[in-house]
């Protein structure tokens, strides 16, 4: 049974994606069988697997939308990064299952926050682990990837206004444990786009190890490489970039291992 990682934070381009795509990489290194759910109504990672939004019949808003045990088997695809690697498609009417309310308000007001986990069931006894890619909110898609998930991984980068993002999400991390999800645990919070130097940086990387806790924060943080953008760009896994990406490629293998170690299935 492959365990659920939620990869989480409200705003945009701090690197979700490019962090859900580098440890599917990472993953299909290591020859472990990879599922990604693209919760984000944009479908970013589905283009980069490889998955044209014309060519998506099915998305995952649908398997969402019938809320039937295991319907998300439905909707998966294989994507263009080998056999490793599976994606279960955005499409556009995700957006539909967001709404303009707060994942604590639509909890409160019980709206189907376990209807992914529900489409889930049985689904994830096919890979080794299974990663959700959500949208730039903490509204009910995001909730529902909370819901659904054993392990939230959250994603900042080292400013002060990313900074300022983590406590809304550790809350709702703490409303989904306390309320629909008590399997659920913090993985830790990675550190995208590290300068190669910078002060400021420097500064609020120990500013996040003061507000969430040195152990939670994973090192090493992945550093600002114009390689991530071109692996995206290209629609290839960062690993498959050779000489050029390999530094960054090697730190997603670090911060794989020590997802691994938290989401194998046996734990040693
Ligand atoms: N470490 C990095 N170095 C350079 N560019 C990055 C890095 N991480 C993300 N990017 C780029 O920043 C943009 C936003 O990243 P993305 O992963 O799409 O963020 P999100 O999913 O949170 O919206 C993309 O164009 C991506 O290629
Ligand atoms: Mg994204």
């Amino acid at each position: 049974m492959g365990k659920v990682v939620a990869v989480v934070n409200q705003k945009g381009g701090v690197g979700k994606t490019s962090v859900t795509l580098g440890l599917a990489s990472a993953a299909r290194q290591r020859g472990h069988q990879v599922l990604v759910v693209d919760l984000d109504p944009q479908g970013a990672s589905t283009w980069v697997l490889g998955v044209d939004a014309e060519r998506v019949k099915r998305s995952a808003a649908d398997a969402l939308g019938s809320a039937r045990s295991g319907a998300l088997r439905d909707v998966i695809v294989d994507s263009t990064w080998g056999h490793l690697v599976d994606v279960a498609p955005a499409g556009p009417s995700l957006q539909q299952h967001e709404t303009a309310r707060s994942g604590l308000e639509n909890l409160i007001s019980g709206r189907s926050a376990a209807r992914l986990r529900k489409t889930l069931s049985g689904v994830t006894r096919s890979y080794g682990i299974v990663l959700v890619d959500c949208p730039p909110s903490l509204g009910e898609l995001t909730t529902n990837a909370l819901t659904a998930a054993d392990l939230a991984l959250l994603v900042v980068e080292p400013t002060a206004l990313s900074l300022r993002g983590v406590e809304p999400v550790a809350d709702l991390i703490e409303t989904v444990w306390g309320r629909d999800n008590s399997r659920l645990d913090l993985a830790g919070v990675v550190v995208n786009r590290m300068p190669a130097r910078g002060a400021d940086a420097a500064m609020r990387f120990e500013d996040l190890a003061r507000t969430v806790g040195e152990s939670a924060v994973w090192s090493p943080a992945i550093p600002q490489r114009i390689s991530v953008a071109e692996a995206a760009s290209a629609r290839r896994p960062i690993h498959d970039l050779g000489s050029r990406a390999r530094d960054v490629a090697e730190v997603f293998d670090r911060l794989y291992d020590q997802l691994w170690q938290l989401a194998k299935p046996e734990r040693a």
